[in-house]
């Protein structure tokens, strides 16, 4: 039985399955398989981006789903190597991402990192008209801190609809999703298993044990509880697919959710960031 899908309307329309398929080190024929998997399991949102090296592999699973383009929401981010933020970069960047995904359009193209080499008010209105061009549905940004995505917005005349950031139980971003709430722009959780360290959390195992679920499901219940948040867990194993996209079913109690809110900590963080990474916000 498929879980209950559910999506949120962002400012834009943007309207974003919460849980989505991560694909970042899903490589060669696994990651055909595991897009292929998903699509037809019933995942409804698919997330790659050019500096995983899989675009080609995620296109194939696509195909060999044989689910219609239309019927899924899929991500790509351009990373800012060898000035790809400069807007004809930028352009060519974005036109080599559909080739390699062999599709007309991505619902969402996202800046995977911030760059201060170039400034936003040229690659922004780049970005823009990589959506009025139709290639992209949508635009975001990803790792952006909050003065990151106030320049950003300063020079968009489309909404910037999604922040796909590091986010789950051990991880504040209370200053950011406040921020993020209040200009309607989604927090998209990356790492939202922070890699596996909930496996081994024992208020997250007690709750799993409780409801005889699993720690994954307990982490992406909880991130999902809230309606401004969507998450992107990646797996390679088919049974961890399923059960992934079941946590949309769980419902924790109140209590529960405030015990796996004390669990974040100022420098939670699990994932090296690497040294262009902006200044956190809390
Ligand atoms: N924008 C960015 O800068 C950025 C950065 C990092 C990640 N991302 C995106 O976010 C996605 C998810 O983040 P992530 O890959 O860093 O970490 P994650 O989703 O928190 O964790 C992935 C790890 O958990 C395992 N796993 C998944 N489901 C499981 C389950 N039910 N039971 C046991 N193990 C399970 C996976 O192994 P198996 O494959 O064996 O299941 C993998 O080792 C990425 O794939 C990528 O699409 C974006």
């Amino acid at each position: 039985m498929h879980a209950k899908k559910y999506n949120i309307r962002t400012a834009g329309q943007a309207n974003i399955p919460v849980l989505g398929l991560g694909t970042w080190q899903s490589t060669g024929q696994d990651c055909i398989d595991v897009v292929s998997q998903g699509l037809k399991m019933g995942y409804e949102h698919i997330d790659t981006a050019q500096a995983y090296g899989n675009e080609f592999e995620v296109g194939q699973g696509i195909k060999q789903s044989g689910v219609a383009r239309d019927k899924f929401f899929l991500t790509t981010k351009i990373f800012p190597d060898d000035m790809k933020f400069e807007p004809e970069k930028l352009m060519a960047a974005a036109k080599r991402s559909l080739e390699n995904l062999d599709t007309d359009y991505v619902d969402l193209l996202l800046l995977h990192w911030p760059d201060d080499r170039v400034p936003l008010s040229e690659t922004i209105p780049a970005l823009c008209e990589l959506q009025k061009q139709g290639l992209t549905r949508h635009i975001g940004v990803s790792n952006f801190n909050i003065a990151n995505i106030i320049e950003a917005k300063k020079y968009a005349d489309v909404p910037i609809v999604v922040n796909q950031v590091e986010f789950h139980p051990f991880i504040k971003q209370k200053t950011l999703q406040t921020f993020l709430n209040n200009h309607h722009i989604l927090l998209e959780a990356y790492s939202p298993l922070a890699r596996g360290d909930v496996f081994d959390n024992e208020v997250i195992k007690e709750i799993a044990d409780k409801h005889n679920i699993t720690p994954a499901q307990v982490s992406l219940a909880w991130i999902l509880s809230d309606k401004h948040r969507v998450a992107i867990p990646k797996t390679s194993n088919p049974d961890h697919l399923q059960g992934n996209l079941d946590a949309m079913k769980v419902h924790l109690s109140a209590e529960e959710l405030e015990k796996i809110g004390k669990l974040a900590s100022s420098d939670g963080r699990k994932i090296e960031h690497p040294d262009y990474s902006p200044e956190w916000d809390d």
